[in-house]
């Protein structure tokens, strides 16, 4: 049963916490190199790329800051449609990295006219979008506004945030040709924080060889470097590694398609029960599949609600930052089945009322 409807850390397989219990090698070694070898087939077709995937022990964030410092040779359009974008947007003033911002009202999504506008305004070599915003609910139409910034400026390279995507629903990172793909394991993949995995294209690579002050954890370069010999630059988290190993298989065996199908199924149902009685955040034709934003229309106490459904041994999450209260989210991703969310949606139909 699930229990968790907040947009990561989502519920983790009994099964899936229990592969991480065995014995730890050295990251020097064979068994952890064959660990490492044995992970990136399964990886590289998940995102859909023949290019390396690297598997670093921090949470997302660290290696999309990694990839921004990495990759930034001229000047950043960052595009900004919720919470998230905005924090790259900090990410990126804190390390001096040269960037403009191209801001929609949250709720509304980075169009690919307006992506291609910006572009043609400044000397930009890099583009950056999030993928799935998880503060508003939105998907941004991120193969269009790709594809549309390639014809555009072949070389540049563009980095795509879906962090709470990646896994759940399908991203062909090669075929889109995106540069850098990042996520983390706490959202679609099912696992325990503390895994970030980046699909790295070659131009990122020889587009690093020509920055300097790349940082060291998070060089893109260095990552590369240890890639080729299938370990890490420093000790990597070998429980988790093990998990990961142990839950590849399981998605694999559930099939991404069937996955994609589900993830969207869940989407649907979640989405027709809030516009009946809600509104939902997200502009029409942009909704994410992984989580919905919804309006809080009949100004629900949030924390009531959790409290309720706290007695089924379940949670939602509130709005994020300033949408706090003035929304709510369910998340609908990971191992989360559509029996689970119409089990979640008629204990909030229960709250609704006791709280008319
Ligand atoms: C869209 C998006 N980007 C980035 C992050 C940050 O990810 P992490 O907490 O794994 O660093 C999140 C976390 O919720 C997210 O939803």
């Amino acid at each position: 049963m699930a229990r968790l409807f907040i947009p990561g850390p989502t519920d983790v397989d009994t099964e899936v916490l229990q592969a991480q219990v065995r014995p730890m090698v050295g990251h020097r070694s064979t068994a952890f190199e064959q660990l490492y070898a044995r992970l990136q087939p399964r990886l590289r077709k998940i995102f859909q790329t023949d290019h390396r995937v690297f598997v670093v022990a921090s949470s997302g964030s660290g290696v999309w800051e990694g990839a921004m410092r990495s990759v930034v040779a001229r000047r950043l359009l960052l595009c900004v449609c919720g919470a998230f974008g905005q924090r790259w947007a900090d990410v990126a003033a804190s390390n001096g990295t040269p960037f403009e911002q191209l801001d929609v009202e949250w709720g509304q999504a980075n169009l690919p006219e307006q992506v291609e506008t910006a572009l043609k305004g400044g000397e930009f070599d890099t583009l950056a979008v999030v993928h799935n915003e998880t503060s508003t609910g939105v998907e941004n139409p991120i193969g269009e506004i790709v594809t549309r910034a390639r014809a555009l400026r072949p070389d540049l390279v563009i980095l795509v945030d879906a962090v709470s995507s990646a896994g759940g629903v399908p991203i062909p990172v090669d075929s889109w040709e995106i540069d850098v793909l990042v996520t983390s394991s706490q959202k679609c993949f099912a696992l325990p924080p503390g895994l970030a995995f980046a699909a790295v294209s070659d131009r990122a690579l020889q587009r690093a060889a020509s920055v300097s002050n790349r940082g060291w954890y998070f060089d893109l370069l260095l990552l590369e470097k240890y890639h080729q010999r299938d370990t890490t630059p420093s000790t990597p988290a070998i429980s988790l590694l093990y998990a990961l190993d142990f839950q590849l298989d399981r998605m694999l065996a559930e099939g991404m398609e069937a996955r994609a199908i589900r993830h969207q199924k869940m989407a649907t149902q979640v989405q027709s029960w809030a516009a009946e009685r809600f509104e939902l955040f997200a502009a029409e034709g942009y909704r994410s599949k992984t989580v919905t934003s919804i309006r809080n229309l009949r100004a629900l106490d949030i924390s009531a609600l959790n409290k309720h459904l706290s007695l089924h041994e379940m949670s939602i999450a509130n709005g994020y930052g300033p949408l706090k209260d003035k929304t709510f989210r369910i998340g609908h991703m990971g191992e989360i089945q559509p029996s689970d969310v119409a089990e979640l949606l008629a204990h909030i139909d229960e709250f609704l009322q006791t709280a008319r």
